[in-house]
Parts: C-alpha cells; structure tokens; sequence
C-alpha cells in the first residue's frame, strides 16, 4: 500500500550530541519510511570538557545514509526518489579544520563543554557594570560558555595547528553542519563551506538584526573574518552530494536542530511554542518577524530562514543543559541503570523521590540563570532514600528545569501558554510525560510521529526543490494524531515540590561560598 500513496521523498541528517540519524520520509504523507541511528563517543579529557571526533561524526553519517538505503531497498522503495536531503545539528558545537588537507585540527568541542569558564568571567568582569548581556543587542545572547565564539578563541590560543592554520589562511572554522556539508559536497576538492542563519546565530559572532557577520563582534573576540562559512537561509540548494549512493542529490535544507523541531511541529505562527527533549532541552517560542529580547533571562534566537528571499523568524528559547544527559550519567557514571527504559521503570516503582531533589547542573545552569560556576547538587537524603528515588528525582529535574523556562517565558510574553507541545527521545518516557504535565500545571502533547527535528530538516530542503512535504492545510493538521496528558496532581502539591526545588536550585549556585 505504501508505494501506491508513495510521492517524492524527503530526507534529513539529524547530527545531534549523543547520535546520528538519517531519516527519509514519504513528502505526500510526511510519513517516516526509514532511517538508521548510530550513537556517537563522547570524551571528557578533563572535568568539564567535551569533545567528539569530527571524523567519527561524518562517518557516522555517512553509514547511516548507507544503512538507511539498504533498508528502503529491502522495502522495495527506489533511493532515486529522494529528491533532497537536509541537515540539521547538535548547534554551537565548534570545530576548526585545514581546507588543503580536509583534516580535523582539534575535536569538536562539544556545546556542554566548560575549558571557557574563566575567560568567559574575564570577558564579563571586563564589561560595563560586570554586565553578562553586554553583547545582547546585537547576538540576542549573555556572554556563556555555551557559545561557539569563545571555544574557537580557545582553539586559536591553546591548539598549535589551529593558530598555524589560521595564519596561513588554511583555517575553515564551522559548526557541525558547516563541517558536514562542506565534506559530503567534496571537502578539500570544492566542497561548499556554509552554514545558515540559525546556526550563525549561536555563535556569538553573528548580529541577528543585519544577519549576518558582525565585524565588530570578531574584533572583540579576535576571530578573522576569512575563516568564517559563508551565511545562507535555512533552505536553499548549498551544493550536491558528491559520494556514495545519494551521490547527485542537493543538499538544500540547513537549521539548527532546535529550529528544525520547531519548523516540524509545525510552530509557524507568532505565539506557538515547542519543548524538546533530548540532550539538553530546549524550549522555543516563535516570536515572529521581530527579535524579542528577553527580560528573565531567555535567549533571543532566529528560528528560520525557508528561503533566500523569505523574511525570517525569530524565537524566545529558554535553553537547559542538562535533561538526556542525566540518564547518560546515571548510567555510565553511577551504573545503577542499564538503560534509559529502567530508569522509567525505577523511578515508577517509587512514583516519588520522597524528598529528594537533583540538581544536575554539570555544566554551570544555563537558562534563566546563565551560572557557569553552578555545580550539580543532590539533597534531601535520609537513611531511607534508594535508588529509585535516586531515579524519579532525575525525571523530576528535568521537569522542574522546564518549569523554569516556561514560567520565564510567560513572564516575558504576557501570554501564559495554555499547553506544551513536545518531542525528542525521552518523550518516550510516559512517567516523565506525566510529570511533566503534573509540574507545569498544563496538557502536555506529544506527536505521534516523534521526529519532528528531522522531518523539520527535510521540510526546509524539500521546500527548495519544489516538494511541499504535505500541503500545511488545516485539515491536515488536524488529522495529526498525538497524545495529551493531564496535570493530574493538584496545584498546591506542585507548587509545594517546586519551591523546594528552587531551594536546591539556590545551594547549587552557592555551595562554594
Ligand atoms: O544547543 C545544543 C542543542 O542544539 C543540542 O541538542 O538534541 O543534541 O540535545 P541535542
């Protein structure tokens, strides 16, 4: 029956911090046919660094690609229906390579990653009234080490090659998707070094009213200009695979992955507003043509581009560091789960943390606190308390973290928002859906398609090659199925569990002092 509805497809790389994905979906139905995932090494050389190895992540991709279209072969789907690919990326993650040689001059250093604490204090200590949003008016951002300008200072100062490169102008500086796309359209022999807006816009060198590179901003930092990728829409045609089995298809669909999960749940109006989960986690508000700048301590972001001559969109996100990342810990750290689906079972055993609260600010806290010196807290703890409370009170965190940023959100919109919608891998976790709804005091609802990052990626790439993936009627939308859960605790109860949470939240921020 597929292939009778079948139009032409879609397809997107979903390039995110702890996996890769490649993902083709039917653009008539919006329907996902295949796809592959492959997890990705994360190492942390010293306490607070992150890195990859930006060959492991193009390999990555690349064999997700392979396997996917082994699959569709197997379903007896023609590959030579995909019409365009998109990519979509873990954002700010920063990497430096030599355009002569193709080479890697360093890993990437990952978003999470903390090396730039101290300058970050030094740049901040040094601004008019010690003031964190000093370059907010231009890059919609508070001067954190959660951003790409400050790790590539970090590069050109710490790492020989880097500095050699870039003086003699073999540096080509990128974000993952300026490094994958100028790799899968022919590296060192012409591939295309770009990126767009929405992933120049976490940089911290890019200024979101004139969109584009901001000299002064490079100044400041000390970043020459030469190295940059050159800034394109959100969906365009950037270059044509250059190997494999795709080779010959545009790659003409590029958003960070935030963006794109947005552009896949479909928040195109001023106003609508996605959460996901997965990571981080990461809540945007489409705030329509205009830059909101936040008063509470929001990130003020462009949203997309879809098209060179297209107006663009700006969004509010509150950003938290820590969500998916918990469970990685428990996990691999603590070793008291096997995987993420018995931390929902632990935790549902209890169904409370029995006082417990978790504060898992392993990277400073980001939104609405922006705290580098912030470090992860567990309190509570009495002689009764065990692992599986342990387990519910990391659900809880995450919860309460979104709490955070949503209320910063209502306070700076004035219009409260009336429902979540959400997305990304642990809303596979019904508890923490549950939870979630229970702490936010509003319907959480979920898609039942749940890759909305991808399906927003190959949206932006099949709109510049003439495919609509799905006309965007009313009646289309409706047809979405999704889920909704219900706050089902009373109020009182959950404003009672978050305000101890503020209070653990205060000694997270003050445990040294
Ligand atoms: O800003 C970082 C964000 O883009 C990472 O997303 O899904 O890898 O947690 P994710």
């Amino acid at each position: 029956s597929h292939r009778i509805m079948l139009g032409p497809l879609v397809a997107a790389i979903d390039q995110g911090t702890s996996s890769t994905r490649f993902l083709v979906f039917n653009s008539k139905t919006a329907e996902l046919l295949s796809h592959h995932q492959v997890e990705i090494k994360q190492s942390f050389p010293k306490e607070g660094w992150v890195e990859e190895d930006p060959k492991e992540i193009l390999q990555s991709v690349y064999e997700c690609m392979e396997r996917t279209c082994e699959k569709l072969t197997q379903l007896n789907i023609d590959i030579s229906n995909i019409k365009a690919i998109g990519v979509t990326n873990q954002r700010e993650t920063t990497l430096v390579w030599d355009k002569e040689t193709g080479e890697p001059l360093y890993n990437a250093i990952v978003w999470l990653d903390l090396r730039t604490q101290s300058t970050v204090e030094r740049l901040i200590n040094k601004t008019p009234g010690r003031n964190k949003n000093h370059l907010k008016h231009k890059t919609g951002l508070p001067i954190s080490t959660y951003f790409s300008a400050v790790k590539l200072r970090w590069l050109m100062d710490n790492v020989e090659q880097v500095h050699e490169a870039v003086v003699s102008h073999r540096a080509m500086f990128g974000t993952v998707d300026s490094w994958l796309i100028w790799c899968l359209t022919g590296g060192k022999s012409g591939g295309v070094h770009c990126t767009d807006v929405t992933n120049a816009s976490r940089t911290m060198l890019f200024n979101i009213h004139t969109m584009d590179w901001d000299p002064e901003l490079c100044k400041y930092f000390g970043i020459p200009m030469e190295i940059l990728p050159r800034v394109r829409s959100s969906s365009e045609i950037y270059g044509l695979m250059k190997s494999g089995a795709l080779s010959g298809i545009p790659i003409s669909g590029c958003l960070g992955d935030q963006s794109a999960a947005l552009v896949g749940q479909m928040c195109f109006q001023d106003g609508q507003a996605k959460n996901t989960y997965g990571t981080g986690c990461f809540l945007l508000r489409n705030t329509g043509a205009k830059p909101v700048m936040s008063d509470h301590g929001l990130l003020t972001t462009v949203a997309y581009k879809l098209g060179r001559d297209k107006p663009a969109c700006y969004a509010l996100e509150g950003s938290v560091a820590i969500a998916g990342a918990v469970v990685r810990w428990l996990q691999d750290n603590l070793g008291i789960i096997g995987s993420s689906e018995e931390l929902e079972k632990l935790a549902a055993s209890v169904g409370t943390s029995y006082g417990c609260y978790f504060v898992p600010a392993f990277s400073g806290l980001y939104a609405p606190y922006w705290e580098p010196s912030a470090r992860g807290i567990i309190c509570g703890l009495t002689q009764f308390t065990n692992k599986s409370h342990l387990a519910f009170s990391a659900l809880e965190a995450v919860c309460f973290q979104t709490r955070e940023i949503l209320d910063a959100m209502n306070q700076d919109s004035g219009i409260p928002l009336t429902q979540l919608q959400v997305d990304g891998g642990m809303t596979s976790n019904r508890l923490l859906m549950q939870l979630q709804a229970d702490i936010l005091c509003i319907p959480v609802v979920k898609p039942s398609m749940p890759e909305t990052t991808a399906l927003g990626a190959a949206m932006a790439a099949g709109a510049a090659e003439g495919v609509s993936v799905w006309s965007l009627s009313p009646e289309d939308l409706s047809e979405v199925t999704s889920e909704k859960f219900e706050p089902q605790i009373n109020p009182e109860e959950s404003e009672f569990r978050y305000a101890r949470w503020k209070k653990a939240v205060e000694k997270s921020m003050n445990w040294e002092t």
